[in-house]
């Protein structure tokens, strides 16, 4: 079966570190063109260690590019509160050998588009700077690109009352991504909440035999004890797991076809994604809105997907 061209555009983070893993995965069908790494859980260079550290991990032998050190217009803000001072506390990785490429992310995702034979897909994971600026650089690439499948967004916020994390670190880039016409795939908070590593599912995923598993493990016991500290919640919703879980089984899913506007002007709105899903404004439906996921089935993947994780695919 022909593989599905991405680019990983990230900022690892703990969920992020998982959406990668199920992308290299021997269960997955994606080709990883390259990591782009963005501004957003910790500042970009803090993002691009961690990227270029679970690469070595996994074996993964994809270039990582470094992208954007802020959001387009406003100051950046970080989640320190959540993902610790390197962006990924818990597991001791050791410093890789592996370094980054010279071409900044930008360049390289609109190198990679505009030389692709196939349809690229880009896979945003945290706010979506990277990718509004290489729209914004090389319009052409609209035409080369198959989806955006990002996470990001919902019908309410992390962040503020109204926004998530991503869509509000830089609101002004979603809505360019968002008006862009290109296909989007979207997995906000209503289905991100459903796929919460409690105490349960991380007893379950656990395997002290297995370096991921056990890696995978220390990822969710910080990020499930920040989550509890800080919202109250019982473990870490593994948010960004959801786009790459997407692309190897959509069936997963729940999606339904809606208008999505951001607000880039509110006092207490700023960030917010109107998912239009009663269809009350009757503008175009530009997006597929994750709206629930097979919890059984996608707990049943992941564990086989970290059981069978095999480098040497
Ligand atoms: O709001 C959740 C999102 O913000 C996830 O992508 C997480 O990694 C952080 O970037
Ligand atoms: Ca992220």
């Amino acid at each position: 079966m022909e593989k599905r061209k991405v680019i990983l555009d990230c900022d690892p983070g703990h969920d992020d570190a998982i959406s990668i893993i199920i992308a290299a995965s021997e269960r997955s069908t994606l080709d990883i063109a390259g990591i782009t790494t963005v501004a957003g859980n910790v500042e970009v260079g803090k993002n691009t260690v961690n990227a270029l550290k679970i690469c070595e991990l996994l074996k993964l032998d994809v270039p990582v590019h470094q992208g954007a050190a802020g959001p387009m217009v406003k100051p950046s803000e970080i989640a320190t509160e959540i993902h610790g001072s390197t962006g990924m506390d818990g597991p001791e990785l050791p410093e890789p050998d592996k370094t980054k490429e010279e071409q900044h992310a930008v360049d390289f995702i609109i190198k990679t588009v505009r030389s692709s034979k196939e349809k690229v897909t880009l896979v945003p994971t945290g706010p979506l700077t990277n990718i509004a600026l290489a729209l914004i650089k090389a319009p052409d690439i609209k035409d080369n690109i198959e989806e955006i499948v990002l996470m990001g967004g919902g019908t309410f916020g992390n962040w503020t009352p109204a926004a998530e994390f991503n869509i509000y670190v830089d609101a002004e880039a979603a809505k360019v991504v968002y008006e862009s016409g290109v296909p989007l795939a979207m997995f906000g908070l209503d289905v991100t909440h459903q796929v919460i590593a409690d105490k349960e599912i991380q007893k379950r995923l656990s395997s002290p035999d297995n370096e991921i598993a056990v890696f995978v493990s220390e990822l969710l016991e910080f990020f499930g004890r920040a989550y509890k500290d800080h919202f109250g919640i019982e473990g870490g919703p593994i948010h960004d797991a959801c786009t790459t879980m997407y692309l190897l089984e959509p069936d997963l899913f729940d999606m339904k076809h809606v208008n999505v506007s951001i607000e880039t002007k509110g006092e207490f709105t700023y960030g917010m994604t109107a998912v239009d899903l009663l269809e009350t404004t009757g503008l175009e439906p530009n997006t597929m809105f994750a709206r629930s996921v097979d919890q059984e089935k996608f707990w049943d993947l992941f564990e086989e997907i970290l059981v069978t994780y095999n480098e040497d695919e």
